[in-house]
């Protein structure tokens, strides 16, 4: 039990960026009490098994893959979608641990990434200026004065949606469907269309060749029927966070039940900000984005606060540089975050430094890009010593057309066909699997 209640309104007094401005604070009021008074979605005891999976990581013998939409939305929130987001993620997660020889540590950027992180607070469009959408928990995407109003129902919709996501995501998971015997079923239906997914067929069959090894010798492990699945999501709007966290009654301490893990965008990580504050308070293992401007005093000062007890597990270091800075700027800061003694977990998030505009207004990335920050990821931890522990990416289980490049390529081009995203452009199945044989192969090259 912590001897002093722990102060978890202290954020209410510093700066929070990144809130909209709701016009109606009494309905906002009403809608967090609501939320306060609402069931968990997870619990902390489910928080601290991923705390000691992501310790595993730490300590080199783990990676971890945690990908889904930059932009959750509630319509999003159907069965037929969140199933192909975990098939691809079992997918990615199978080709890691099989030829890439390591446990993967399997988290969601799902049910509850309903918030995000604009440069601008308004949008323009043909001289018409309205507040920018910021997810679908705070205002609608479409672009009309009534849709932008930041509307607090809104945050008892995204608690809706996430549990309805996280309940399919628990029962695909944990119901049969994510059975090793079932790693031909996730690809049934996109096998023939892909090199990527022929690939990853001749892979199956090397693993059922395995599994049919392992049951005659009488082993029949009860880990092969169901696979481990965190949620994640970044803690931008924190009266909904704050509203979801709850002592835990077996510690006396206060987890965000919102999710398994919570994130601090690269745009919220003031060091004397709310966001860095509330999440000193809570207990789940926590990340944090770290951009190409982030200096090593920037990143230490960031374990003091967030980990002070230097727990490994509790803190993970996201890093974005872009491919053509990761190889000039993620040294330094490695280095000295590794010769201050601090115990994080580093992963890469290959997508947020690589985005441009196409000539036709599209955001976009090019795989290969990505596939470059991965590499430069891999050769700057391999060089330094230290454990280049996962990825983090936006993907989707849908054919969409957001990002160029891939073995079944999109071109600029094509990026209008099927350009679906509410907001960063997602790689897609194909794309997502193309990446993990490359990671994959990265992994296994030391
Ligand atoms: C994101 O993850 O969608 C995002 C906005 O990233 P970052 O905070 O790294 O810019
Ligand atoms: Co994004």
């Amino acid at each position: 039990m912590s001897a002093e209640p722990i102060n978890l309104d202290s954020w209410r007094d510093l700066t929070a960026a990144q809130q909209p401005e709701w016009p109606d604070r009494d309905e906002l009021k009403r809608v967090v009490g609501k939320l306060a008074a609402a069931p968990p979605l997870v619990f902390a005891g489910e928080c601290d098994q991923l705390k000691s999976e992501l310790a595993a990581v730490v300590r080199g013998e783990a990676f971890v893959l945690q990908g889904g939409d930059c932009a959750e939305t509630f319509s999003g929130a159907d069965a037929d979608a969140v199933r192909n987001k975990i098939k691809t993620l079992l997918q990615m997660a199978i080709v890691l641990t099989y030829a890439g020889s390591v446990p993967v540590v399997k988290i969601g950027r799902m049910a509850g990434q309903f918030a995000k992180p604009r440069s601008s607070s308004t949008e323009t469009r043909d001289g018409v200026a309205l507040p920018a959408y910021r997810g679908d928990m705070v205002n609608g995407f479409e672009f009309t004065p009534e849709a932008r109003r930041p509307d607090p129902e809104r945050l008892l919709r995204a608690y809706h949606s996430a549990a309805v996501t996280l309940n399919l995501a628990r029962a695909f998971t944990k119901g049969g469907y994510a059975d090793l015997r079932q790693v031909h079923t996730w690809n049934r239906d996109f096998v023939a269309e892909s090199p990527a997914g022929r690939r990853y067929e001749q892979l199956a069959r090397e693993i059922d060749q395995a599994l049919a090894f392992m049951h005659a010798c009488g082993a029949n492990p009860s880990e092969f029927h169901s696979v481990e699945f965190y949620s994640s999501h970044e803690a931008l709007i924190l009266d909904y966070d704050r509203a979801l966290t709850r002592i835990d009654s077996r510690t006396g301490l206060p987890y965000d039940v919102s999710a398994h893990m919570v994130w601090i965008g690269e745009r919220t990580r003031q060091l004397d900000g709310a966001h860095v504050d509330f999440f000193s308070k809570i207990r789940n293992p926590i990340g944090v984005k770290l951009g190409p401007t982030t200096s090593a005093d920037d990143a230490l000062a960031l374990v003091r606060k967030l980990n002070p007890d230097n727990e490994p597990g509790r803190l993970t270091f996201i890093t974005r540089m872009g491919a053509s800075k990761i190889r000039d700027v993620l040294p330094d800061l490695v280095e000295k975050v590794t010769a201050g003694g601090a115990q994080v977990a580093w992963i890469c998030d290959p997508m947020h430094g690589n985005t441009f505009e196409a000539p036709s207004g599209h955001k976009t990335r090019r795989l290969d890009d990505v596939l470059d920050e991965v590499a430069g990821f891999f050769e700057v931890h391999r060089a330094l010593g230290t454990h280049p522990g996962g990825i983090h990416i936006e993907f989707t289980g849908d054919d969409v057309t957001e990002c160029v490049g891939g073995g079944q390529p999109i071109g600029e081009g094509d990026l209008s066909l099927r350009y679906e995203t509410a907001c960063d452009p997602r790689l897609n199945r194909s794309q997502s699997l193309d990446l993990a044989f490359r990671v994959s192969e990265l992994y296994r090259s030391t």
